[in-house]
């Protein structure tokens, strides 16, 4: 058990590291809290340093919901009797997830103000269900596309990645007991239920930016020209 609370600090303390301020600071020395969104994730950074160093943060933010989450698999901790939901053991995998996006949005070595959770959710994601993440990515490429909001397409596809998950957990759930599945991904109910707070946190980070939609004030960017408007 202690091992179990010792990865969920660490989870927290990687979450925490705020890749796109320290580029930001590493890069051009300068405080991205300031600059742009005042968001320390990598669509800020992308906004304030180019889209290169964006990319580098979405790695780096991506990475933290990661980590933790393959040292359970390598040795073997992700399945833990904490509650007995379907007299399973619960997959404690995406709790870890969950818990370094909320280092990343609360970081304790930035006061407490972070990201949006976006990009580490998607770690949790591509680690947990890739195919869902493909998905996300489809759907989040597509939104910037026609509508040229990062935001707004980063809303979307969050609550679309719960629904599809929450989706296949209950019916998997349902014909687990008498029936096999062969060829449908069975995303466990604990993974859904983790991508449900993920896209509620996810739209509560989002707020200005949604007031900022609503006023037809919120910043763009162009695929096609590969930058921000
Ligand atoms: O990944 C966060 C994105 O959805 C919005 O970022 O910096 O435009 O508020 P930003």
């Amino acid at each position: 058990l202690l091992i179990i609370i010792i990865l969920g600090i660490l989870s927290y303390l990687l979450g925490s590291i705020p890749s796109g301020y320290l580029i930001a600071k590493i890069v051009r020395k300068i405080d991205i809290r300031k600059l742009g969104s005042n968001s320390t994730g990598a669509t800020n950074t992308s906004r304030v340093l180019g889209f290169k160093y964006g990319l580098l943060a979405l790695f780096f933010d991506a990475l933290k919901g990661i980590i933790i989450m393959a040292i359970l698999v390598i040795f073997k901790l992700d399945q833990y009797y904490i509650v007995n939901i379907f007299d399973n053991p619960t997959n404690i995998l995406a709790i870890y997830g969950l818990i370094s996006v909320i280092g990343h949005i609360y970081p304790i070595f930035l006061n407490f103000k972070g990201g949006k959770a976006v990009a580490t959710s998607f770690g949790v994601v591509l680690f947990l269900t890739p195919l869902l993440a493909l998905m996300g990515v489809f759907i989040l490429v597509s939104i910037v596309y026609i509508t040229k909001y990062v935001s707004l397409a980063s809303i979307i596809t969050g609550v679309s990645i719960f629904l599809v998950s929450i989706f296949f957990a209950i019916f998997n759930v349902n014909i687990m007991k008498d029936m096999a599945t062969p060829g449908l991904p069975l995303i466990p109910i604990e993974y859904a239920i983790v991508y449900g707070l993920m896209a509620s946190i996810i739209i509560l980070k989002h707020k200005q930016n949604i007031i900022r939609l609503i006023s037809g004030e919120e910043n763009k960017f162009s695929i096609k020209k590969w930058e921000f408007t």
